[in-house]
């Protein structure tokens, strides 16, 4: 039996996983300030394979707790994995222009969050002989700079090295977690659209992402989510590593 705890999941890449799993009869944790409404149908319709947990993964103070209660309510023997996968672009502006509060969300949202509960996920389940795995779903912005993209590059990058470094101690201790870093390309979510909105002055690029949309280059979240859980599957994933979509397909 699987169980996957996933934030991000009321839209987007996390809502496409999550119905991924719930078809195959994978027990699911949702983690998110909202809910998609095609979820409390099935949860109203289905057994306790579904849960919800309204969370704002800015309260960082309150992840070690959720961490803990999640734990609690999983089956013994089930495998673990844990998808970090919330996350958000703004701020979208040149640096001079950031502003420390939306900089804090961006911090929390995109870098706290996964760090924090990958930090209790691992302490609270270091005597756990079973298949534990963390998905840490990057970017492209994490290797590479693009204009106006300052925080969400950033939080991105210390994501990956984060990733980076906990794959290197899991690998020396007797239950590890397995820890990869996830580049899904650009999907055609939400996400996408406030880029497309952007003032074209804070974000010189975004003529280029018009083009993606209008010409049908965005991935579709549910190809994405397939290609992930494939991944998944296999036995042989590398502790540490940035898998990146376009290397999978
Ligand atoms: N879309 C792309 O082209 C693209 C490209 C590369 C990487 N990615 C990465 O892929 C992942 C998924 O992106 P997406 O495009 O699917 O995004 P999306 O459609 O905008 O969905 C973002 C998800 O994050 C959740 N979220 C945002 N702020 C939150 C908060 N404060 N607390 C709890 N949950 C929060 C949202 O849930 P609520 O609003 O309900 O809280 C939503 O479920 C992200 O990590 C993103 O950086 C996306």
């Amino acid at each position: 039996m699987k169980t996957f705890i996933i934030t991000g999941a009321s839209k987007g890449l996390g809502s496409a996983i999550a119905k991924q799993c719930l078809r195959t009869g994978d027990r699911c944790i949702l983690i998110s300030r909202t809910i998609d409404p095609a979820f409390e149908v099935l949860a109203s319709s289905s057994d306790s394979k579904l849960s919800f947990i309204p969370t704002d993964l800015k309260e960082t103070e309150k992840l070690s707790s959720l961490v803990k209660g999640i734990l609690t309510e999983v089956d013994e023997k089930s495998d673990l994995y844990f998808i970090n996968n919330a996350g958000i672009i703004d701020p979208i502006k040149p640096i001079g222009n950031l502003g420390q509060e939306c900089l804090e969300s961006s911090m929390k949202v995109n870098f706290m969050a996964p760090i924090v509960l990958t930090d209790e996920f691992i302490k609270q389940t270091s005597d756990s002989d079973r298949k534990k795995v963390v998905v840490n779903i990057s970017s492209g912005a994490a290797k590479n700079p693009y204009h106006g993209w300052a925080a969400y590059c950033s939080t991105k990058a210390g994501l990956e090295m984060f990733t980076r470094v906990a794959g290197l101690e899991q690998d020396k201790v007797p239950f590890p977690v397995c820890l990869i870093s996830f580049s899904p390309g650009v999907m055609d979510t939400e996400m996408q659209g406030t880029i497309r909105s952007a003032d074209e002055h804070d974000f010189v690029d975004r003529d280029k992402f018009q083009d993606y949309k209008e010409k049908g280059m965005l991935r579709s979240p549910e190809l994405v989510a397939s290609t992930l859980l494939q991944l998944l599957e296999g036995e042989d994933l590398e502790n540490g590593k940035f898998y990146d979509i376009k290397d999978l397909l």
